[in-house]
């Protein structure tokens, strides 16, 4: 697959260029020594707004910012790369970070100069990048970006190009020449495995299912982190078909997925030493006369029976196999995975928060933690019991959703718990994963949430 490029970025130093970005707070700020304390409006740093200010030789960009936190450094990069994008085009300019932390703002600016050009005739030259800062941080932004650029073309790419079979092969593709091992099962070894919760939901389209493993293990004797994704490279809805409106976006239903793969990337190009599986089981939803029908019984891969009541939520049956065999596989420290899952954790968190659900507080604390280093926010919802009761069924063992919405996404999370014994998170990415529009830090469309995140969480601890 062809991947979306980074903009070029070179170092450089001192106040040298003729077009400079720099930022500006309050009471902080090369361009306030330069020119005393410049009549700047108070929401100038409140709205992070931008101005031109042109002298002899210089043209200087100035952005506002709050404070030095690294939220405001990933702004002040952001903003100063769209603003000269618009304002003065495909141009040379020097990024400095002054008094803001450095990573921040070059990994701000790169994740901001995303777009997802290849199908069009005519792609805009981008600005390049002078940056006044370490290589160090240049060359982890790089990986870090590319890694987030990765995942957004996933979800980005035309279902038509993108079925289990392509997403299987691309992932092959993409880590042929790393240390890292991939192995994919396609429908025969599915149904041979007992992986019954994926067959069920991929056997409905003419694109079968895989199920993709990507081993990223570079210490011995050391337990893996398991990271699993949810791969719904299209999400019809099955027999409950999705109405207009809501089947749109489904080619993104394979957001958590793509988190999955493109942090593993990241993580083996940056040289992690730790151990990390990804597993990704990746179907189609669609209606069909051999799709799977409400009211069908599955035997799961652990030996629970799961009465399908909606076809629509079929995220939580290609996940729960995929927890539980790779658990049994490969016997993980701790277990994370990612979903778009439900579209009630949007109404509860609304598009900028993720839902985090976890059997262990030790491993949500470090989850949040990471969060908040990287601007990802997540939000804990708990996994009651009074909700686990809408999940029983006289004829199985559990069903995958309730006849009543409420509490929709604890629902979701409550049904995957069943599936692992380990300490475990699940982070609900479906308001976050995708985009009705722009963003600071991405674009209409896939936005990558949580690959930073996962990257955050494996090498902080
Ligand atoms: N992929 C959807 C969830 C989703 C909705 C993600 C909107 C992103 C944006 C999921 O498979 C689904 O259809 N969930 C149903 C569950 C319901 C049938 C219990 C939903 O959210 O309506
Ligand atoms: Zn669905
Ligand atoms: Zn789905």
């Amino acid at each position: 697959m062809e991947w979306s490029s980074l903009p070029k970025v070179e170092l450089g130093k001192d106040m040298e260029g003729r077009i400079l970005a720099l930022p500006v707070s309050k009471d902080k700020g090369i361009i306030r020594k330069l020119w005393g304390t410049a009549p700047l409006e108070d929401d100038f740093f409140e709205k992070n707004k931008a101005r031109i200010i042109e002298s002899e030789h210089k043209i200087i960009v100035a952005v506002g910012v709050k404070d030095d936190s690294k939220q405001e450094a990933r702004k002040f990069g952001a903003i100063a790369y769209r603003f000269i994008e618009r304002a003065l085009g495909p141009v040379k300019f020097h990024l400095i970070p002054d008094f803001l932390p450095e990573y921040e703002v070059i990994e701000g600016a790169l994740l901001a100069s995303y777009s997802f050009d290849k199908y069009k005739s005519r792609k805009d030259p981008k600005p390049w990048i002078v940056f006044h800062g370490s290589r160090e941080a240049v060359e982890k932004a790089k990986v870090v970006a590319k890694a987030v650029f990765i995942a957004r073309d996933i979800g980005n790419e035309p279902p038509n190009e993108h079925y289990p079979e392509k997403f299987a092969k691309m992932v092959l593709d993409l880590f042929a020449d790393m240390p890292v091992n991939v192995f994919v099962g396609d429908e025969n070894w599915i149904q041979e495995q007992g992986l019954n919760g994926v067959w069920y939901v991929g056997k409905g389209s003419v694109n079968k299912p895989r199920f993709v493993v990507i081993e990223y293990l570079p210490v011995e004797n050391q337990k893996p982190v398991l990271l699993v994704g949810k791969g719904v490279a299209f999400d019809a809805g099955g027999v409950h078909l999705k109405p207009r409106g809501y089947l749109e976006d489904m080619k993104m239903d394979i957001m958590g997925g793509a988190v999955v793969v493109a942090s593993l990337w990241a993580l083996a190009k940056l040289g992690i030493k730790r151990n990390v599986v990804g597993i990704v089981p990746c179907v189609e939803n669609m209606p069909d006369g051999g799709a799977m029908k409400p009211g069908d019984v599955i035997r799961m891969y652990n030996g629970k029976s799961v009465e399908i009541f909606d076809t629509d939520a079929e995220g939580r049956l290609i996940l729960a196999d995929a927890l539980a065999w790779g658990e049994r596989k490969y016997d993980p420290e701790f277990v994370v995975d990612f979903a778009t899952l439900t579209g009630a954790c949007i109404v509860a968190l609304g598009r900028d928060i993720a839902g985090l659900f976890s059997t262990s507080d030790e491993l949500a604390g470090k989850i949040e933690k990471a969060a908040v280093e990287t601007g990802e926010e997540v939000w804990r919802l708990p996994l009651h019991s009074s909700i686990a009761k809408l999940l029983e069924t006289p004829v199985a063992d559990v069903r995958n959703v309730s006849d009543d919405y409420a509490g929709g996404a604890i629902q979701g999370a409550i049904f995957l718990s069943n599936f692992v014994t380990k300490p475990w998170a699940h982070l609900d990415i479906a308001g976050t994963g995708m985009s009705k529009k722009d963003k600071l830090l991405s674009r209409k469309g896939a936005t990558g949430f949580g690959v930073r995140l996962a990257v955050k969480l494996i090498t902080m601890e």
